[in-house]
């Protein structure tokens, strides 16, 4: 039976990076609705309930512990979360299909068909469904297509509304975000079901910030976005290859170009490439729908950013074994920071396991250190068993090492005792620096072989 206590009682399908966080921040912001995470994984839904949580991200245990159990609950009973719900959001996880027809780019849409055909089975009043998963255009329309089946006469209104979170940042970024976008139909019952959203949002956003639209707008805003964003990336990154060879400094460039007011400085870091879960899955997700539809051509031009993406990490391996007398095998090389970006455990599509794998191809004796990421790190390389060392220390990972590789920019790894590294690594110690941390001119004065990214090396020997 809906709790009298609250307003409404609000549903999340799926505790996972965006469940979690962004259901926490509403029962932060909302005391009046009663929300209710659920998810089929009983090991994460039992974290959510202690103060370690299944993912770390700054700020968010402070939310979680306000709210939970006041008007935030966790549960493993999906049916009865369904059943109680006036508003179900769903954010499952959406990867790419690896078999079958659009195998490796397509959307595997296994997990959300299933919460469509659950929320059909168990429903018996009607209800309103958030897309919050990033879908491939038009599947709110097929939602609800399979919600209208069955005789049971019940009103199902779907809204698209993505979430444009990033990780490491996800408090910050669900606390003021740049804009929350709500797509549904332009129809009487689709605009309430939209304000339905908006009323929520609005207790703690400003209205300037929702933006509304139709649901097809809606859900290929998200696949752009996150398409523009690693556009940019691939962009600056295919610039970095250019600059070591002409001189010019990366860094320098994307100051320069930063500056223009129409190109704007965010997003053009230089980096061994991008990473986390959902770039590359749907910049592909774009790709293949082109295909589908028969744009060659843009969806060739999208899927080139994931191809100089790829030749970053084999780029940033070939310069460690050239810079290092063209052979790795049997070398110590430590790899500080292997989640995919810095202030989260997530790994997922790191450009350290890319690099890993083509460092082990070469034979090198790989050690990843990072102050988070190591179960996630040993989860993904579990292949390699004991053949890659890990150790959260970096200085115990770069002693006696060859070469120190920086993948992900963890702030501790700006105030190491670079001096000290040195003295315990293998000479002539290098250093590849692959997100342009470090200060440089000061590795190279310790006595480094220094590999900046997109800037000429320093180097002590030069060959004649
Ligand atoms: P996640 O893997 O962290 O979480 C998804 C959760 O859904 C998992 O815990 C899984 O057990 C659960 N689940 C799957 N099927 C279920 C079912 N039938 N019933 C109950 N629970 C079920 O994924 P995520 O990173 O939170 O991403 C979710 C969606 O949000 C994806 O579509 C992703 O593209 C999108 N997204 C992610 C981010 C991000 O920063 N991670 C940001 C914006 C959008
Ligand atoms: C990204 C988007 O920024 C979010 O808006 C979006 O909601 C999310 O994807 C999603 O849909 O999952 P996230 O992947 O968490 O968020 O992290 P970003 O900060 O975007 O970084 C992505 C990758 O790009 C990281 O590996 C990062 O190191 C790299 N990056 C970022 C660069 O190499 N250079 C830059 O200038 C910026």
């Amino acid at each position: 039976m809906p709790d009298k206590k609250f307003k409404k009682n609000l549903l999340c399908i799926g505790a996972g990076y965006v469940g979690g966080p962004t259901m926490a921040m509403i029962a932060y912001k909302c005391p009046q609705y009663k929300i209710t995470v659920v998810d089929v994984d009983k090991d994460k839904i039992a974290a959510w309930q202690t103060d370690q949580l299944p993912i770390y991200e700054p700020g968010l245990l402070d939310i979680v512990k306000t709210a939970r159990d006041k008007n935030l609950f966790f549960s493993t009973n999906v049916d009865k979360g369904i059943k109680e719900a006036d508003i179900i959001f769903i954010s499952v996880n959406t990867p790419t299909k690896m078999f079958g027809e659009g195998a490796g780019k397509s959307a595997d849409l296994q997990y959300w068909e299933k919460t469509a055909r659950d929320i059909l089975r168990v429903s018996e009043s009607d209800k309103i469904i958030v897309e919050r998963s990033t879908l491939p255009v038009k599947t709110a329309i097929a939602m609800e297509r399979i919600l209208s089946t069955g005789d049971k006469a019940l009103n199902f209104e779907v809204i698209s509304n993505p979430e444009f979170l990033a990780e490491g940042t996800a408090m910050k970024d669900l606390e003021k975000p740049d804009r929350v976008l709500i797509g549904s139909k332009e129809t009487e019952s689709g605009m309430k079901a939209r304000n339905e959203l908006v009323e929520i949002y609005a207790n703690w956003i400003p209205r300037d910030r929702l933006i509304t639209s139709n649901l097809m707008s809606s859900e290929l805003s998200k696949l752009v976005a996150n398409s523009f964003l690693a556009q940019r990336i691939s962009s600056i990154n295919s610039i970095s290859a250019l600059c070591e060879i002409v001189d010019a400094n990366v860094t320098e460039v994307a100051n320069a170009i930063g500056k223009d007011s129409r190109i704007g400085d965010k997003f053009l870091k230089a980096s061994v490439g991008f990473g986390g879960s959902c770039f590359k899955k749907d910049i592909l997700n774009l790709v293949y729908l082109c295909e589908q539809f028969g744009l060659y051509e843009v969806a060739a031009y999208w899927e080139y950013i994931v191809k100089m993406n790829d030749y970053q990490h084999t780029r940033f391996v070939q310069t460690i074994t050239r810079a290092m007398f063209n052979t790795i095998a049997g070398k110590r090389i430590a790899l500080l920071g292997f989640a995919f970006k810095a202030n989260t455990s997530d790994t997922r599509e790191s450009a350290a396991i890319y690099i890993t794998q083509k460092l082990m191809a070469e034979k090198a004796k790989v050690v990843i250190s990072d102050p988070k990421a190591i179960k996630n790190a040993r989860k993904d390389l579990k292949d390699y068993g004991n053949d890659i060392e890990y150790q959260e220390d970096p200085y115990k990972a770069a002693k006696g090492a060859h070469a120190v590789a920086i993948l992900t920019e963890w702030d501790l790894y700006k105030d190491l005792d670079y001096e000290k590294i040195y003295n315990d690594m293998e000479k002539p110690a290098f250093i590849f620096d692959g997100r342009n941390l470090l200060d440089h001119a000061k590795l190279f004065d310790i006595g480094y072989e220094v590999y900046p990214l997109g800037k000429p090396p320093l180097i002590h020997f030069k060959e004649v």
